[in-house]
């Protein structure tokens, strides 16, 4: 397999392209730093996503997502807003107090409690307030790049990604990625990659970057050989599969080799996975208790009984976590068919919009401030 070119984000050199995808309550520092060992360092690694209005405000929990390891660099940070003038706020703030050396903007969100108030991946059907955030995005932002990152649209009757695509390059936005699914799909059906190479198409002055269903090495480089995109997003191919990063570097700069792990190589991940955590909390209970939802991920395939699986889920320290898989038949090589999906699979849901959003795609009366959560990640 031929290596693939570097990706430029601004100033950034991403080799070989590859962004590990930003997911709320799973991509915080220890997940990045985890993902970032096994890469040896390549790639981009993006903050779960930060609202903005928490941020200004400064509210506590925020405040302490947005911390990166001293490890990381490029620094790259993801925010959520719905209200120009404060994503502005938000952007000068990381600027000013040299927070990040990357913005990314979420106009992906299908949660409904998200989207009932006009935000997420309902926003970019109003055309004028896309390019209202995205213009004060980039005003405020100085040297630090800003990107992107969006579905096809609301559903299949409302497409929006191509006008988006145009509005953001307008307003200077540096690369856009593409989840190739709609906020109705949610996470069903399968992603469509002709739209990533449509978008490609259609701002060629930019990079564009791929997202959806990638689960290997050669799902990327399949992704970027079709679509001619310029990078990779790799979200759920994570989720308790940190080292999924060995095997996208390995394959997409054309090295090869890449060994998947037994159960002994994953026990070990977990304890590190939940250590870091604990480090990062400062409280290793409290590092124990977040990596309960990684458990089932790490586990997935491997034969390890269910009563196992449920003393796992309510393990509370490291002691503990550490006891109970070494009481596992640690000699389990990779089991097959593990690599498949994994993570949210659901989807064709209604997306729940504000009334009358979809009468007028420029009339942007009636987006609701508090569809800022006023906390982030979740
Ligand atoms: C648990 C979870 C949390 C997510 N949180 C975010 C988020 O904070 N910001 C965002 O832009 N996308 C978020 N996403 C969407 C992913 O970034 C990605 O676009 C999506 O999972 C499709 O890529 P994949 O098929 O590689 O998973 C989230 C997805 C999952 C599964």
């Amino acid at each position: 397999m031929t290596a693939f070119s570097p990706l430029s984000i601004g100033p950034h050199t991403v080799r070989p392209p590859v962004v590990l995808a930003p997911m709320a309550g799973i991509t915080n520092a220890p997940f990045r730093t985890l993902c970032r060992e096994f890469s040896g360092g390549k790639g981009l690694f993006v903050s779960e996503m930060i609202t903005t209005r928490a941020l200004v405000e400064r509210n506590e929990k925020t405040m302490q997502l947005i911390r990166f390891d001293a490890s990381e660099t490029p620094r790259s940070i993801q925010l959520y807003g719905v209200d120009p003038v404060t994503v502005g706020k938000a952007v000068r703030m990381i600027v000013d107090e040299d927070l990040a050396d990357h913005v990314d903007l979420n106009f992906g969100c299908p949660v409904p409690k998200v989207t009932r108030k006009g935000g997420g991946s309902a926003l970019p059907y109003k055309r004028p307030l896309l390019r209202a955030i995205l213009h004060e995005a980039v005003a405020n932002a100085g040297d630090l790049p800003v990107t992107m990152k969006m579905r096809k649209g609301i559903d299949d009757d409302h497409i929006t990604y191509l006008d988006a695509g145009r509005i953001a390059v307008e307003e200077g936005v540096t690369a856009i990625a593409l989840h190739g699914r709609t906020a109705a799909q949610h996470y069903g059906g399968t992603a469509d990659w002709d739209a990533i190479a449509r978008l490609k198409e259609h701002v060629p002055e930019i990079p564009v970057l791929g997202n959806g269903d990638i689960w290997s090495a050669d799902d990327a480089a399949r992704m970027m050989r079709e679509t001619g995109c310029d990078g990779v997003v790799v979200g759920r191919g994570c989720l308790g599969r940190p080292w999924l990063f060995a095997d996208l570097v390995a394959g997409l700069e054309g090295t090869g080799g890449y060994r998947t792990p037994g159960l002994r190589e994953v026990a070990d991940v977990m304890v590190r996975h939940a250590t870091l955590l604990g480090e990062w909390l400062g409280d290793e209970r409290r590092g124990v208790v977040d990596f309960r939802k990684h458990v089932a991920w790490y586990l997935k395939g491997f034969s390890v009984g269910s009563e196992m699986r449920k003393r796992l889920a309510v393990t509370s320290s490291l002691e503990a976590l550490r006891a109970q898989l070494s009481e596992l038949d640690l000699d389990q090589p990779w089991p097959e068919g593990a690599d498949g999906p994994r993570g949210r699979t659901s989807g064709n849901n209604r997306v729940v919009l504000p009334d009358g959003w979809l009468k007028d795609p420029y009339d942007c009366a009636g987006v609701s401030e508090d569809a800022e959560l006023d906390t982030s990640g979740g």
